[in-house]
């Protein structure tokens, strides 16, 4: 193992109760739900994400971890944020009963977030749940917020999600990104809604025909983003994966989300996914 600090690197975060403010479907099996939590949704920025638990319950007793999908305001001000989520096990399942007004133990932010924009072109590329992520990547992006503690001189020209899911019904929050001036190009394994095939093929096309953008930031199934990856090394395009790995502590002390990374020197060596990560440059990853 490297010489990497231990839990006090993750000095700003957070261990809370916190209220359910609302909970809408977006599509089948998958929710976004909105938690009243100023402390936190002010610190956290795009890529992050935060733990979430049930108050005094051992079952599950771990927290499970959910991107940051977009902070919400009152009166101006940053009083909380949404997450979105689908259905696949015990925690979730769980989730979904939560009513507005119950009280959630969640801790964060989390983990280092995706590179601040910078100009050029940006294109997101998301599979399934992966999404989660950029609504936020986007609007930081496009200008439409400025999270207080990130530098944004120069904004991206040109900023593109690519969505994939399996079917129509499982593309999630469709009008949320419906942000000015971002580009969402969508495709279906079954061919339901947009490209009828792999949500790589839309960015092989971009660079097909001369459209190949400056960056890509990804998040979705590993071998998506395997592929994305392997693509974009190909065409000598700067990538950043975020990896969805299950964790158990969230804070850098149990070593059960370790990644392999590719060090300086050629040699393999491991990265805690939730403090060194989540997100980390396409070209370091083992996967
Ligand atoms: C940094 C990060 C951000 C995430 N953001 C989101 C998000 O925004 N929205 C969202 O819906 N999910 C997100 N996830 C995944 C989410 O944490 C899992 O879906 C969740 O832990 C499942 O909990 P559960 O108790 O419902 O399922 P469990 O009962 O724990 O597991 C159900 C099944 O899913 C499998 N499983 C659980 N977690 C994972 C995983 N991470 N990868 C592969 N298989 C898994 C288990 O092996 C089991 O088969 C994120 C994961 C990470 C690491
Ligand atoms: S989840 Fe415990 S070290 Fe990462």
């Amino acid at each position: 193992m490297s010489d990497h600090p231990l839990p006090g690197l993750v000095t700003t975060s957070q261990q809370q109760q916190v209220t359910v403010v609302e909970q809408e479907q977006l599509a089948k099996d998958t929710y976004r739900i909105r938690l009243y939590c100023p402390e936190i949704a002010r610190q956290i920025v795009p890529g992050q994400f935060f733990m979430v638990r049930v108050p005094g319950c051992s079952d599950p007793l771990l927290g499970r971890p959910f991107a940051l999908f977009d902070v919400y305001e009152e009166n101006g001000e940053v009083v909380g944020l949404d997450f979105g989520y689908v259905i696949v096990g015990k925690l979730t399942n769980i989730m979904a009963t939560w009513q507005p007004g119950q009280q959630v133990e969640i801790w964060g932010p989390l983990g280092n977030g995706f590179p601040e924009p910078t100009g050029g072109s940006l294109m997101m590329i998301a599979g399934g749940i992966g999404q989660t992520p950029f609504l936020a990547v986007a609007r930081e992006a496009l200008g439409l917020f400025q999270y207080p503690n990130r530098q944004t001189d120069t904004l991206p020209d040109k900023v593109t999600l690519c969505y994939g899911a399996r079917s129509k019904d499982y593309l999630a929050g469709l009008n949320m990104f419906e942000q000015p001036g971002l580009d969402v190009q969508i495709s279906t394994d079954d061919g339901s809604m947009g490209h009828h095939g792999l949500v790589t093929d839309l960015l092989k096309r971009a660079i097909d025909e001369g459209n190949a953008p400056d960056r890509v930031y990804t998040c979705g199934p590993v071998p998506m983003m395997q592929a994305v990856r392997d693509i974009c090394l190909e065409a000598n395009i700067p990538s950043w994966l975020s990896l969805e790995t299950p964790m158990a502590c969230g804070f850098g002390a149990c070593f059960s989300c370790v990644t392999r990374v590719r060090q300086p020197d050629g040699e393999w060596d491991y990265r805690r996914t939730c403090v060194e990560g989540p997100v980390f440059p396409g070209a370091e990853l083992e996967l």
